[in-house]
């Protein structure tokens, strides 16, 4: 059980741990072989979970591994930012990224994408708390804008309405499920301020 009883502290650099309460989340400045797995356990679980994340089944480590690879490439390029939440074991248990490589002009804007907690600790706040350090690091790292899209009426949905993000419109048949079925996303804007 992860216990949020604590703020996230307000103001604290990314590159250092954020906690609130006992759940630290990293952002993680290099992504090696320990992190890949831990990453890649994160991913498999809400591929199978059937969540329309990017993946279709069936689910490989080797689809995923390779995915965080590519991803830690573009850590060290400085494109992204990719946040961690771990348990008190220290296992990874939900991540998400700033996309900070934008057009020249829009260099005040990021994308949230791959906001993904595992099963075994959803609805305990782990994703409210990602998504707030998320946002603390897009402002920390120059961004006032924020976009993301998300399937429609998923449970994410409900997470960045609740967070204040606002509602652009939805785009019919956008993706597919991982078993091949379409669906729907819903785009959502958030400004961001200190
Ligand atoms: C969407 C997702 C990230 C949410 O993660 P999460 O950690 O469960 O999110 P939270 O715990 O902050 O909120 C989830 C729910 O738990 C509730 N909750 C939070 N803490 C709680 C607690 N201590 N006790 C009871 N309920 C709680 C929230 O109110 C919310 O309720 P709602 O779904 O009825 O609105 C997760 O479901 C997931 O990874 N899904 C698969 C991947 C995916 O679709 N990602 C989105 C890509 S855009």
């Amino acid at each position: 059980m992860i216990h949020l009883t604590r703020a996230v502290r307000a103001g604290t650099a990314v590159e250092e741990i954020i906690v609130p309460g006992d759940l630290p989340i990293r952002s993680l400045q290099t992504i090696g072989d320990r992190e890949i797995r831990g990453l890649s356990e994160v991913l498999i679980d809400c591929v199978e979970s059937g969540a329309s994340v990017g993946f279709m089944h069936p689910m490989s480590r080797a689809k995923a591994e390779g995915y965080w690879q590519s991803t830690s490439a573009s850590v060290a390029r400085g494109e992204r930012v990719v946040l961690a939440a771990q348990d008190t074991a220290g296992r990874i248990v939900g991540t998400v990224q700033i996309i900070l490589n934008q057009p020249e002009n829009q260099p005040h804007r990021g994308d949230l994408a791959k906001m993904l907690v595992h099963r075994r600790v959803r609805r305990q706040g782990v994703g409210a708390a990602l998504l707030v350090a998320a946002e603390r690091s897009a402002l920390s790292a120059g961004k006032t804008l924020l976009v993301l899209d998300t399937v429609t009426g998923s449970d994410a949905e409900r997470l960045y309405a609740r967070q204040g993000w606002q509602r652009c419109g939805q785009i019919p048949n956008y993706a597919l499920w991982p078993d091949g079925r379409p669906c729907a996303t819903t785009v959502y804007f958030k400004f961001l301020r200190n």
